[in-house]
């Protein structure tokens, strides 16, 4: 056999050709757990291709990644973070896509052996292989998600996809920057092969073996329903395609997002420009995206979770079991979670019943994700195994940590806290997921304080990737560092943050809330606003928010921070009717929009009987205004909370809003999204609101402070 390595050790490839013919080419990014296309790794495939082609010897090649858990990543988002000129942007991909074209014209079959994440530039090489064989692994993900970091892609993937696997398909990965599992690539066309991890190597020369002499296969081999192919087939079908894609695209983005839209004219534009000029575009428009201000946030978001995800001191004590107390909403959602990971979990709640609940809420999320492709059937039988559950404290002893989540009620907390220290060993974790309650007076009950300590999740757990880890005054760091480690093993993004009122995100959501509540009863209306907010780039309106976390809960957590922060967080007279008046949300279907079996239809006329009659337009706010006065608000309130020392760092401010209430991405974060306005610009704005609408819009210290010198980036900094 003989290997091939370049003169330097530093070299990211490996090729072993063996005797049968079959080269394979290992690629080991060195020093990195993942494997990355940089520009030096780039230049070195390239050689290697010139060295391939030019061996009469190797009559096959599987290309396949030395990591244990991943493919190919994609290129190297650093570098593209550092561009920020369209031609040098433009040139990147020109050369990326000139080393791809290489490996597809090499004259002989070429597979790729892929497990684990074949992403980007990953997959595009991928897709220049004459074929692909893929794990059946849950972990094996094929996708194109430039988009999610402002781009498109950019070393063929908008040509090669769309002609392997149809334009139908090709869109539902590249627009929205959607992964698929391995059985979905093989439906499309887009795997040749599924197999079992441990056979992967040999499926793939066995692949190769066959492929020997045999033409190269053509293109398009997606099965797909009669009508797709029909709609695919000619340039005028084909425009109804893009067009009810570009609307999909437009709807759900609202035009803050230009890359998908970018993305889907540069697919449009290969297939009836053919593929010489689709490259050369999409190397065009990839230089145009790249210096653009909302890529370069949405990298900075990336980098966020990123830097979240890192354990900076890896605590002593490792979570083997735990319990979750409190098996309603978020309680099933935890255990599922524990359960997953591995985790063995025990589920306390007061009634048989409830619990029986909060299992069968688990198993639902364990089906769910098995339908996904998440996980496969015995991963997630072997998940529900590790849930019990129990109504009194039995199997409590062996728990090192357990998560709170009954009812929100200080009394009935710190009453469950002394049962739990009771069953528990001395030197178990008791973690609070309270949204509003003080963990230091929580504390108060506790004979081992320094094991108290919040572990916030928000709901649905499933889906929302933060936890705020709250601080109280006895918490220790072994404890914080503890639970940030748990919630990283969970695949959440932990913020640490202290203790105060509504912590650190319901803080800062709450002004906002309150805001849109101000404005509805003054007479704008609940569309106009929720509108507004959406255009700004908000994931749902605050209406459509207000009614999911539950009018009620939202009526108590505002009251508790009114308690705490005073009278910025206005009582709304609304809110208090609406309460009375049974106004629930969406879980009981009174709320401000109407809800026909749990579907949200218009706004609720019933919400403007509790308002004063007004004539038509009366108290009409502009967009801009009310943009405005929730988000300055929210501002106003961050501001603050970096003031009281709620939290230290303003990116992770940032970061936290982003995971927890999904604000827009695109804008990097809430204080970034101050920077670009400038500090002098938002004290004057609030100063002028505060004149109109009252102390509550008053500029805090920190930002008149700034303001004089319109310090930009100040607070970000
Ligand atoms: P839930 O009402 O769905 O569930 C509470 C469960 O606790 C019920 O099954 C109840 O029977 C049980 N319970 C009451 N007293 C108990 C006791 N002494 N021992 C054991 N179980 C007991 O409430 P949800 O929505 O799950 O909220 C739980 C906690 O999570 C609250 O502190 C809430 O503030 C917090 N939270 C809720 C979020 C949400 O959106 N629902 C989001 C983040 C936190």
């Amino acid at each position: 056999m003989l290997n091939f390595e370049s003169e330097d050790n530093m070299s990211s490839f490996h090729l072993d050709i063996r005797p049968d013919g079959v080269a394979v080419l290992t690629f080991d990014l060195p020093g990195e757990k993942v494997n990355k296309l940089t520009t030096p790794v780039m230049d070195e495939l390239d050689r290697l291709l010139d060295e391939i082609a030019a061996n009469r010897e190797i009559r096959a090649l599987v290309v396949r990644s030395g990591k244990p858990e991943g493919f190919i990543a994609g290129a190297d988002i650093a570098e593209i973070r550092d561009i920020t000129d369209g031609p040098r942007g433009e040139e990147l991909s020109r050369r990326g896509q000139a080393v791809i074209q290489k490996l597809e014209a090499l004259p002989i079959p070429t597979v790729a052996a892929v497990h684990g994440a074949c992403l980007g530039g990953g997959l595009e090489l991928a897709l220049a292989c004459s074929h692909r064989v893929v794990s059946s692994d849950p972990r094996t993900a094929l996708g194109l998600p430039e988009v999610k970091i402002g781009i498109i892609p950019g070393f063929g993937g908008t040509q090669r996809l769309p002609r392997l696997v149809g334009l139908t398909n090709a869109l539902e990965m590249i627009l929205p920057g959607k992964s698929v599992h391995a059985n979905k690539a093989k439906k499309i066309g887009l795997a040749d092969e599924v197999t079992h991890r441990e056979t992967l190597l040999d499926v793939a020369i066995a692949i190769a073996h066959s492929a020997t002499g045999a033409p190269r296969p053509r293109r398009m081999r997606a099965k797909r329903p009669v009508l797709t192919r029909l709609l695919e087939s000619t340039p005028v079908t084909r425009s109804l395609i893009y067009r009810s894609a570009m609307s999909r695209v437009l709807a759900e983005t609202r035009g803050n997002y230009p890359a998908p839209v970018a993305a889907l004219e540069a697919v449009r534009y290969g297939l009836s420009h053919g593929l010489a000029a689709g490259y050369r575009n999409e190397a065009r428009v990839l230089g145009s995206l790249i210096p653009s201000g909302i890529s370069k946030n949405l990298i900075h978001v990336f980098y966020l979770s990123e830097s979240l995800k890192r354990d900076p001191s890896p605590p002593v004590l490792k979570v083997s079991r735990a319990g979750v107390i409190g098996a309603g909403v978020m309680g099933g959602g935890i255990a599922q979670l524990f359960a997953e990971k591995g985790i063995a979990v025990r589920m306390r709640d007061i009634t048989p019943q409830a619990v029986s609940a909060g299992l069968k809420a688990a198993d639902e999320l364990f089906r769910k994700r098995t339908r996904k492709g998440l996980l496969d059937r015995i991963q997630a039988r072997d998940g529900m195994d590790r849930v019990s559950g129990t109504s009194d404290w039995s199997g409590f002893t062996g728990a090192d940590i357990a998560v709170e989540a009954v009812v929100e009620n200080m009394e009935v907390k710190q009453a469950v806290l002394r049962e739990f220290e009771h069953a528990a060993r001395e030197t178990a974790i008791f973690a609070s997921n309270t949204s509003s309650l003080s963990i230091t007076a929580l504390a108060t009950a506790s004979n081992r304080p320094e094991r108290v300590v919040g572990m916030h999740f928000f709901n649905p757990v499933e889906k929302m990737p933060l936890v705020e880890v709250v601080r109280g005054k006895q918490t220790s760091p072994e404890t914080v560092a503890v639970v940030a480690t748990l919630s990283r093993l969970l695949g959440k993004l932990p913020v640490v943050v202290n203790d105060g009122p509504g912590f650190l995100v319901n803080r800062i959501l709450m002004p906002y809330l309150g805001e849109a509540l101000r404005m509805l009863e003054e007479g704008s209306r609940i569309e106009e606003i929720d509108h507004a907010l959406l255009n700004f780039g908000m994931p749902m309106g605050a209406f459509i928010l207000l009614d999911e976390i539950g009018i009620d809960i939202a009526h108590k957590v505002s009251g508790i921070l009114r308690e705490g922060l005073g009278e910025r967080i206005t009582a709304s007279p609304l809110l208090e009717k609406l309460y009375q008046n049974n106004f629930y949300g969406k879980k009981n279907g009174r709320g401000f929009y109407l809800y026909l079996h749990g579907k949200r239809g218009g706004a609720s006329p019933l919400v403007y009987h509790m308002l004063p009659k007004r004539e038509k337009n009366e108290g009409w706010i502009p967009e801009q205004e009310i943009v405005e006065r929730a988000v300055f608000l929210m501002i106003k309130e961050a501001a603050l909370c970096l003031e009281e020392k709620i939290i230290d760092r303003p990116d992770q401010l940032d970061a936290a809003l982003i995971f927890g209430i999904g604000f827009p991405p695109f804008r990097g974060g809430l204080l970034r999204y101050a920077d670009t306005l400038g500090a002098k610009y938002i004290v004057e704005r609030l100063d002028a609101y505060a004149a109109k609408y009252g102390g509550r819009f008053s500029p805090p210290a920190s930002l008149s402070e700034m303001s004089r010198d319109d310090l930009i980036s100040q607070i970000v900094r």
